[in-house]
């Protein structure tokens, strides 16, 4: 152990022992695990006792992410600067909120590693890599990003991309048990999301809604990693008995084989959890397929597809749910972050739960019974009309259902939400809400295999239901440029009680970060426009803002240390929007960088940034070598295979390389010892050799020949 190391450690057991909470813990680690009570293994107590920390991803068992912390406040923020950043060694996007328990400050990052700093200096006293296979990256719909870890006696509690809960020492990085969460690992099951931990359970979920799975989330003993229990979000075979017994019914909603292709209903991020009811919500994802001609045929309502669902933390016995998008079949998700609340409702004191996930509408419920207490549209919507005032059902538009019409639907929002997993704050002192919303529409098509019969689900790609070719745009340099300035995205301060916007801020484009309130009044947002900025909580006025480097999309947070208040961020452009999106992800400057770094700040931080280098891949491509038959095979296949990492049309958003620039485009030799031998695949980039054929991977090499010839040139 080196010395700086050790003085920490000092320091934070000395933090230990003077806090009470923590002296509580001890008692409580000796107790034998059946004997704990319910609220020994609660950290409410802790959050309540420990303003400085940030104890759990969403700060307390609320959610709220709103800190009691003013030493950074309206007036003082102009002196805030950069205290110490430190270099990540991935560079996918960083979607983490880090965390600050006894002195330590504990995050992580893409492929799924957790790094402890010190938080003065931003030393790294470990950094623990859980070795995610880089073959495991095609198993996921969008980046290999991480969004953080859990933290509860003395160890912390990292969920992998590969699907594997980890308990660490924190004093030291050293792995103490190690389960497989995964029940099927031929399924393409992920994990992205943060664990929690509620009475003595580490909680998790994961994701694969995109790739023919079966939702469920598990609880396993924050001790010994034994496994209490498991709750399935839709039923399985009704040929079998059912796992859940509210199972039993549920399956009435669905229609046709829908266990055979999973059916879906990922538990992929959110979750809150009310110590007094007991309760633990979670927010259930998309149906798998989307496209409901292949999970149930005949409709239905599809249960736990984009509900929200409260379980027993301590049972995972079902207690109620509210499902935001019957049916659903646009990827809308209620997986979105969860805030729960106490609110003045029309003269009443109402415990709520807030959500606005990606179907566009903000929905408050009474979290006691799911009852639905109100919803309205936060951003641009056309797939319904509204909601029914009395159960909230949406009153969905025909043209909305593409299966039924055989017709595209341009939807709005479309499957990148309205609002995604970007994390929102509640501030209780202005009573307003601060999320990320955008407006950017869809054309929904089906995949054309399902009316021929011939659907199947496929390795090595999303299974949809869509037609992933028919939905590119066309190559025409104005209608992109014209379609890229539609999107919009901005800060949005909500009031719930009234449902209505009170103000935004407009970021030129979607895909924001999350935000922070802080009892300083103001509201932390990182952006697209590599800024990481504060705001003035009432009226949405900018008060301080920094030059990130990056574009920005996780959430930050704050903690005090030796009377110093810190902000925190782990900065790095990435996720699926960017991905997939390619060119439609642009700021009129071009594409956006990804410089992955945890960027922490203070009043009087004297750190400087090191200077940015450029981010321009030249475009040098070869000739042609092919007709345009192979080059529109080649269009098709790589739609397919290929654009969910490195762009629509073949220009790259995120931090995957672009394929026009490559130096493998002119040789058919490196680029098949690539795409079919799998020369990177350590590195994310599998081999399709099981997929595609050789002349397969020419057609797309053919196709993004094209496409860099036809790119324009650089002024
Ligand atoms: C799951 C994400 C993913 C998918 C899907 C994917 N790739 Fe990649 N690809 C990557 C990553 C990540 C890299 C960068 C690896 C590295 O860091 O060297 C890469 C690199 C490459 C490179 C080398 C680029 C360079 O300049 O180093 C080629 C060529 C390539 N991919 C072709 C393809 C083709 C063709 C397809 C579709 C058949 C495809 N990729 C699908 C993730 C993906």
């Amino acid at each position: 152990m080196t010395k700086p190391i050790a003085k920490l450690l000092m320091a934070a057991s000395f933090l230990a022992l003077i806090s009470c909470s923590q002296a509580d813990k001890a008692t409580k680690s000796d107790a034998s695990p059946d004997k704990v009570t319910k609220t020994a293994y609660n950290l409410s107590e802790d959050i309540k006792a420990s303003p400085t920390q940030w104890l759990t991803t969403g700060l307390d068992y609320a959610e709220t992410r709103y800190s009691q912390l003013s030493t950074i406040n309206t007036d003082t923020v102009k002196d805030l600067s950069l205290a110490w950043s430190y270099d990540l060694d991935t560079n996918r996007g960083q979607e983490a909120t880090p965390l600050f328990v006894n002195g330590i400050l504990y995050t992580t990052s893409a492929w799924s590693k957790v790094q402890a700093f010190n938080p003065k200096t931003g030393e790294l006293l470990w950094q623990y890599d859980p070795e995610v296979p880089g073959e495991w990256g095609i198993r996921g719909c969008c980046d290999a990003v991480n969004r953080g870890a859990a933290y509860w006696d003395g160890k912390i509690y990292l969920a992998t991309f590969d699907g594997r809960l980890i308990a660490i020492d924190a004093a030291n990085g050293k792995p103490v048990w190690s389960k497989d969460t995964i029940i099927d690992r031929d399924k393409y099951y992920t994990i992205t999301g943060a664990p929690r931990i509620v009475n003595g359970n580490v909680i998790i979920g994961n994701g694969g809604g995109e790739f023919g799975v079966r939702g469920y989330i598990t609880a396993y003993d924050a001790k010994s990693g034994a496994q209490n229990w498991r709750f399935y979000t839709v039923p399985g075979d009704p040929s079998k008995p059912a796992e859940n017994k509210i199972h039993e019914t549920t399956k009435d909603t669905w229609t046709g084989e829908y266990w055979k292709v999973g059916g879906g209903g990922t538990v992929w991020d959110s979750m809150a959890f009310d110590p007094e009811l007991n309760l633990l919500y979670i927010g259930v994802g998309n149906g798998s397929p989307w496209n409901p001609d292949v999970r149930s045929p005949e409709g239905g309502d599809n249960l736990f597809l984009s509900s929200i669902v409260a379980l027993n933390p301590d049972t995972g016995e079902y207690v109620w749910h509210f499902q935001t998008t019957p049916g659903d079949q646009w990827d809308f998700t209620a997986t979105q972050h969860m805030i729960l609340a106490d609110l003045e409702i029309d003269g009443a004191e109402r415990k709520v739960l807030m959500q606005a996930p990606k179907n566009g509408f903000f929905y408050v419920l009474d979290r006691i019974t799911g009852e639905f207490i109100s919803g309205e549209k936060f951003a641009n919507v056309n797939w319904a009309t509204g909601l029914d005032p009395k159960t909230g059902r949406p009153d969905i538009v025909p043209e909305a259902y593409y299966n039924k019409t055989g017709k595209p639907f341009l939807g709005a929002p479309g499957p990148m939400g309205a609002h995604s997993w970007h994390p929102m704050s509640f501030n209780k002192e202005t009573g307003l809400v601060y999320f990320s919303a955008q407006d950017l529409e869809f054309p929904y098509i089906s995949d054309p295999d399902i009316a021929a019969g011939s659907f199947e689900i496929k390795e090595k790609t999303v299974n949809l239901g869509i037609d992933l070719a028919a939905i590119s745009l066309p190559d025409n340099q104005a209608i992109r440029t014209t379609v890229r300035r539609s999107l919009k995205g901005r800060l949005v301060a909500w009031d719930p009680v009234k449902q209505e916007e009170v103000w935004r801020v407009d970021h030129g484009g979607p895909w924001n970060g999350g935000t922070l309130s802080t009892r300083g009044n103001l509201v932390f947002q990182g952006n697209r426009n590599q800024e990481f900025a504060a705001y003035h909580a009432q009226t949405g006025e900018k008060l301080w803002s920094s030059d990130a480097q990056t574009g920005i999309v996780a959430a930050p947070m704050t903690f005090e240390m030796d009377g110093e208040q810190y902000v925190a961020i782990v900065a790095g452009w990435g996720g699926v929007l960017p991905l997939l999106l390619g060119e439609l992800s642009h700021t009129d400057d071009g594409r956006v960088p990804n410089r992955s770094r945890v960027l922490v700040y203070k009043l009087g931080g004297t750190a400087q940034l090191s200077a940015r280098e450029d981010f321009k891949p030249e475009i040098d491509p070869p000739l042609q070598f092919a007709n345009a038959q192979s080059i529109d095979n080649g269009r098709v296949t790589y739609s397919r295979y290929c654009s969910g990492c490195h762009g629509d049309t073949a220009v790259a958003g995120g931090p995957i390389p672009d394929l026009r620039a490559t130096y493998a485009l002119h040789d058919k030799d490196d680029w098949e010892e690539i795409v079919i031998n799998g020369a990177l695949s350590e590195r994310g980039m599998v081999s399709f050799k099981d997929v595609l054929t050789s002349e397969n991977v020419e057609d797309i090499r053919a196709y993004v020949i094209d496409r860099a010839r036809k790119a324009p040139k650089p002024n």
